[in-house]
């Protein structure tokens, strides 16, 4: 059993999509509402003193949803980019976006630029938006990569050749709306990370839920291959 707090909490922010059929809404509705329950999550996280906040907002596969969806997430991510830049930074929030950024929309791209500049040697909270992202093709980038340089590299050199660089593995992963998959999500971090499932769907997804998955990670006691810790 461990006390400490997680110091790397990723999310998998998933259940938008039945949140809003729930309410014969449109799935843009839940995922308006879920981006309301993201500013809460990161607040909180920032105040209750998580160092890093992993958020999985867009997958390589959500590329093969309808169109109208993909533009109306942008909108989202555009609004949220314009609207939250000022307070992440006012909250000493230092902001990155890991995942290609090949298929995204110039502005999209410059925007997060600016941000992620403008942030950089913040010191409070690490906010990672998983954009685009793929585990797998960051998996296959990184042995691309170490392929052309012609060396054998270790683990250390390979965390290292990922999007993730200089982040800590996630100590614990939760996943929301009760799917028990991992969706090619940070596939090589969480090797030895915890998992916490919640029914919750994300729009629903309070402080109180953060609180509750983070004391069953506490309860958790992490081998790591080894026998008993106590
Ligand atoms: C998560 O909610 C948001 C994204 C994947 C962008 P979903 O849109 O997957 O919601 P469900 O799973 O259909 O309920
Ligand atoms: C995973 O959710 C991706 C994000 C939350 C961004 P999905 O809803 O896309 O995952 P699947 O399709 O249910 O595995
Ligand atoms: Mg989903």
């Amino acid at each position: 059993m461990t006390d400490l707090l997680p110091k790397h909490v990723a999310i998998i922010m998933d259940g938008n999509g039945r949140w809003a059929k729930a309410r014969r809404l449109p799935r843009t509705m839940g995922h308006k509402k879920g981006v309301d329950t993201t500013k809460a999550i990161v607040r909180h996280a920032g105040k209750i003193g998580i160092e890093y906040l992993t958020l999985y907002a867009f997958s390589t596969e959500n590329w093969s949803r309808p169109e109208d969806e993909i533009n109306d997430l942008m909108g989202l991510l555009r609004v949220f980019l314009k609207s939250e830049a000022a307070d992440l930074h006012k909250n000493n929030v230092r902001l990155r976006v890991i995942g290609a950024r090949d298929r995204l929309s110039d502005d999209i791209v410059k925007m997060i630029e600016n941000v992620e500049g403008m942030t950089a040697d913040n010191t409070g909270l690490n906010l990672n938006v998983a954009l685009d992202y793929g585990g797998r093709q960051e998996i296959l980038k990184a042995v691309n990569d170490a392929v052309k340089l012609g060396n054998l590299i270790d683990e250390e050199t390979f965390s290292n050749m990922l999007f993730t660089t200089d982040i800590p593995d996630p100590d614990v992963l939760i996943r929301t709306s009760g799917e028990m998959r991992i969706s090619n999500f940070l596939l090589w971090q969480c090797a030895y990370t915890e998992f916490v499932f919640s029914d919750v769907l994300w729009p629903d997804f309070s402080t109180d839920e953060l609180n509750k998955a983070i004391s069953e990670y506490q309860n958790r006691d992490r081998r790591y291959g080894r026998v008993e810790s106590n």
